[in-house]
């Protein structure tokens, strides 16, 4: 995922600001729900980084935003992605703990061409460290690996699983939401301690996993159920109810009857999520209606629940 960075960020908002308050800043304002404890993260040093040991010569790094690992090894440092907005902490991180030379990069298409590409398996050994890399299909998108260094039992799945907080956008601006649940099963399938998701605050483990896990299946279950009181008579949701003022003013608009119910749908889904989730992951009000819009979507193109607009 592209996330911002901190400086396009800030000039962004003092653009908004220098040209008379158009554009972000009325989100700017919006105050949001209050962070759980948990979603404070590591305590990043002065110069905007913390470097976890997870053991056996392998770290993970975070700058608050994006985090990443590293391993050390008797013949080099394999580093597994160069984050953008961590930067050059990452050479300094890496040059206060060895004197070995980064050796090899396993990153993503952005950076430079890689000299070794492969389709489905590979494991890198590199001195004593071993990391071994699996493409299992999309998971999150296309190219999206699975990388495991098993003497610390780490793995680093970009983009799943954000632990304590609430999947980014559209769950992590999953291009496929069948994949992307099945992708926590392809995780937990791994005998890991450790889990990287590639961003915000911490590692998480096998409880962060879970957690995330009984979510999504969560955001499934009432975005189904929101579809199915379409059917009925439900005073809101019901077809009838939902869509006959619509057709009684804007006959034969089918794109506004088809937006009026993936609105409705989905803000129902996402408060029936809230009411369990809420203060339980960080941010629920800022991405669950955008996470229930990307399932309520799903549903109608992948999964075929038409609700109204099916033959039954
Ligand atoms: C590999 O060697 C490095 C550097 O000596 C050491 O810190 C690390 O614990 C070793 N890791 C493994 C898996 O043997
Ligand atoms: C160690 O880290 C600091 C910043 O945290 C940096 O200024 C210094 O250059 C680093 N040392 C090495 C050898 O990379
Ligand atoms: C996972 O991490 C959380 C937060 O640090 C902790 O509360 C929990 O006990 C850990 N679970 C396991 C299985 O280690
Ligand atoms: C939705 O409706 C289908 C078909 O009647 C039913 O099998 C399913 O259990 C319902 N799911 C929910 C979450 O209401
Ligand atoms: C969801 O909650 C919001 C805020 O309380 C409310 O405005 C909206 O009507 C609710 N949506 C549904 C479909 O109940």
């Amino acid at each position: 995922m592209q996330l911002l960075s901190l400086t396009v960020l800030l000039s962004l908002i003092s653009s908004t600001v220098s040209c008379g308050g158009h554009g972000i800043r009325a989100r700017d304002v919006q105050k949001f729900d209050p962070l759980p404890a948990s979603a404070a993260g590591l305590p990043l040093n002065s110069d905007g980084y913390f470097v976890e040991s997870l053991g056996h010569g392998t770290y993970m790094i975070t700058d608050g935003i994006y985090n990443s690992m590293f391993l050390i090894s008797t013949e080099g440092v394999v580093v597994v992605d160069m984050p953008p907005t961590t930067g050059h902490r990452l050479f300094w991180a890496v040059g206060n703990l060895t004197h070995q030379p980064i050796t090899h990069l396993q990153a993503d298409p952005r950076r430079p061409v890689p000299h070794v590409t492969f389709d489905t398996a590979y494991t890198l050994r590199v001195g004593n460290q071993t990391l071994e890399l699996d493409y299992k299909g999309e998971a999150h998108m296309a190219g999206n690996i699975f990388m495991f260094a098993p003497a610390a039992k780490v793995l680093m799945v970009v983009d799943i699983v954000f632990p304590d907080w609430t999947p980014f956008s559209e769950l992590g601006q999953a291009q496929n939401v069948y994949e992307y649940i099945k992708a926590h099963d392809l995780i937990l399938a791994y005998d890991f301690k450790y889990y990287i998701g590639g961003h915000l605050g911490r590692a998480g483990n096998r409880t962060d996993v879970l957690v995330n896990k009984e979510y999504v299946g969560d955001l499934f279950t009432n975005c189904v159920a929101a579809i199915n009181l379409t059917t009925t008579n439900d005073p809101v949701l019901g077809a009838a109810a939902l869509l006959g003022p619509v057709f009684a003013s804007n006959p034969g608009n089918y794109w506004a009857a088809f937006s009026v119910y993936i609105e409705a749908t989905t803000s129902w889904c996402a408060n029936k999520t809230n009411e369990k989730w809420e203060h339980r992951l960080a941010a629920t009000d800022v991405y669950q209606y955008d996470n229930a819009a990307v399932v309520i979507q799903s549903l109608r193109v992948d999964y075929g629940i038409l609700g109204p607009f099916g033959t039954s």
